[in-house]
């Protein structure tokens, strides 16, 4: 018996990689996968749909169930085929993989140029948001018949939009993939589907080791760039047993995985001294707020230049 039991799911960028990993993986717990890949550059240049189909065909030789396709994610009427497809061919959809993604090589703001921008954007976050849109669609209408089957999204975030980094377009489309997380869980949560991320570390051709993982919790033997922690996660994410979490972004470093707590208001306050904040007053007030002067800097001669408590998010 295994997690994913005839389960069936979709892989974005299941070609190389991470998501080579999780279509292995996956169907070594009994999924039927659907190995998408367009088979281009690490940049994101060229196509080649034997990349996919290698995979498909290595899962299919070691005796399990998967197909090949290489729509680019980009692609959003592309990718209502590709459902309409799997749907044909295997009956139903149970879950989805949002992993493809590229880099560009020049992320400085003064030489990156508008149509590598464009590219990044359109690869993680429109990617994204098109299997999202086609997978809503097709688990609502399933909802909405009277199968109450759920559905499981997975997305892939990363530690340079989450904690910041320099690569401009890069931080920027993964900070936007855990935002639709966010959204996306609200909005299908009440049709039993779940949505989460994972920030990943793994030794791939984007990361051939550059950035190793800051954790140093790692037991002797334990391989901390291995793709197949990941990808452990993200067969759990896609199981029935997962029904209970949506939402969240779940940081994978290692054998090592942790939750991700995102931006909090901080505890510390300041009130302005009139109805109205003025420019005049905040030079102190920020500085508080910052550490940068001690607490008692707060205006002495206005009291309610103090910590507040229940901060309420908006
Ligand atoms: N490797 C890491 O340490 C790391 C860290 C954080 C996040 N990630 C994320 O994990 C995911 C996988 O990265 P990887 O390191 O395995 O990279 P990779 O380059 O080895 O694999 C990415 C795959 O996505 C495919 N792809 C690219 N654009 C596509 C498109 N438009 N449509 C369909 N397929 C497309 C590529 O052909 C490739 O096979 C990416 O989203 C990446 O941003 C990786």
């Amino acid at each position: 018996m295994g997690l994913l039991d005839n389960k069936v799911v979709i892989v974005t960028g299941g070609g190389r990689g991470l998501g080579r990993s999780h279509a292995l993986t996956l169907a070594r717990q009994g999924a039927v996968v659907v190995v998408n890949d367009v088979g281009c550059s690490v940049h994101g240049e060229g196509t080649d749909a034997t990349v996919a189909e290698a995979v498909a065909e290595q899962i299919r030789v070691g005796g399990g169930s998967a197909t090949s396709d290489s729509t680019s994610v980009t692609d959003h009427q592309g990718v209502g085929r590709l459902f309409r497809r799997t749907i044909e061919q295997f009956g139903r959809i149970d879950g989805v993989v949002n992993n493809a993604g590229i880099v560009r090589p020049n992320e400085l703001l003064t030489a990156m140029t508008e149509r590598d921008f464009d590219a990044v954007l359109a690869v993680h976050v429109k990617g994204t948001f098109n299997v999202l849109a086609h997978a809503a669609l097709y688990f609502q209408r399933r909802w909405n018949e009277g199968d109450r089957s759920g559905g499981r999204v997975v997305n892939t975030t990363s530690g340079a939009g989450l904690r910041g980094s320099p690569a401009l377009s890069y931080s920027t489309a993964k900070a936007g993939i855990a935002a639709l997380t966010i959204s996306a869980a609200m909005q299908l949560r009440p049709y039993g589907v779940t949505v989460n991320a994972i920030s990943p570390v793994a030794r791939t051709r984007m990361n051939p080791g550059a950035f190793a993982p800051a954790s140093d919790a790692h037991a002797p033997g334990v391989d901390p760039l291995a793709p197949d922690h990941a990808s452990a996660l993200v067969a759990y994410l896609l199981s029935d047993a997962a029904s209970w979490l949506t939402g969240q972004v779940l940081r994978v470093d290692g054998n090592v995985v942790r939750r991700y707590e995102g931006w909090k208001v901080g505890p510390r306050a300041y009130q302005g001294r009139g109805e109205v904040l003025e420019a005049d007053e905040l030079d102190d007030a920020l500085r508080v707020l910052y550490g940068v002067l001690p607490v008692p800097y707060l205006d002495p001669a206005n009291p309610r230049s103090v910590e507040l408590p229940g901060v309420t998010e908006t």
